[in-house]
């Protein structure tokens, strides 16, 4: 049978020279877009991770897509990480670089009692700005990071290397 990894290179789209001449761009949209790709790929991407964690948080915009959908098939909650300026109550925020300047993203300050196992998803890992900045919300905000999974890992760009310590699983790697 055909392994997660094969799975997505099957159904990822690559576009060649985007968002910039010389880059190849994976889209995963046709993998969330096909029933059995979604299911699959929501199914694996917890899988390391069960019995481990209390709720399941989501990075915007895309990390929303997979943890509310493995939040629902784990039966946990899903803890909203957001760009800056989105959430309306008080919230712990954490910058990170961009190629050209910063982004920043916030979490509720109240929405993680202290000590919940939190698993991290987004869809894809490039530099780890926007795992790192999630992983000290989160632990700011009170909880634990017990993982962080992503679909799709650039591993060019070190990443992982940002996340040392942790726990990161991804479903596949170019
Ligand atoms: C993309 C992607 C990851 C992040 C990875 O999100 O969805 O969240 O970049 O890059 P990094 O590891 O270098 O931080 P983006 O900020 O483009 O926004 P979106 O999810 O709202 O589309
Ligand atoms: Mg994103």
């Amino acid at each position: 049978t055909e392994s997660i990894s094969q799975l997505i290179d099957r159904l990822a789209a690559v576009v060649p020279d985007y968002p910039e001449p010389g880059i190849s761009f994976k889209d995963l949209t046709p993998v969330f877009a096909d029933a059995q790709g979604f299911k699959r790929i929501v199914d694996a991407i917890v899988d390391p991770f069960r019995g481990t964690f209390d709720v399941i948080a989501g990075l915007e915009a895309r990390g929303f897509i997979l943890a509310s959908a493995a939040a629902y098939a784990t039966g946990t909650g899903m803890l909203t990480i957001r760009k800056k300026g989105k959430l309306p109550r008080e919230t712990f925020a954490e910058s990170y670089q961009l190629e050209y300047g910063e982004a920043t993203l916030e979490v509720h300050c109240d929405d993680v009692p202290t000590g919940t196992r939190v698993l991290i998803l987004d869809d894809v890992l490039a530099t780890g700005g926007t795992l790192g900045a999630s992983t000290k919300l989160v632990e700011r905000a009170g909880g634990i990071v017990v993982g962080i999974g992503v679909v799709l890992e650039l591993e060019d760009l070190g990443g992982r290397g940002r996340l040392s310590g942790r726990h990161v699983h991804s479903l596949s790697a170019v």
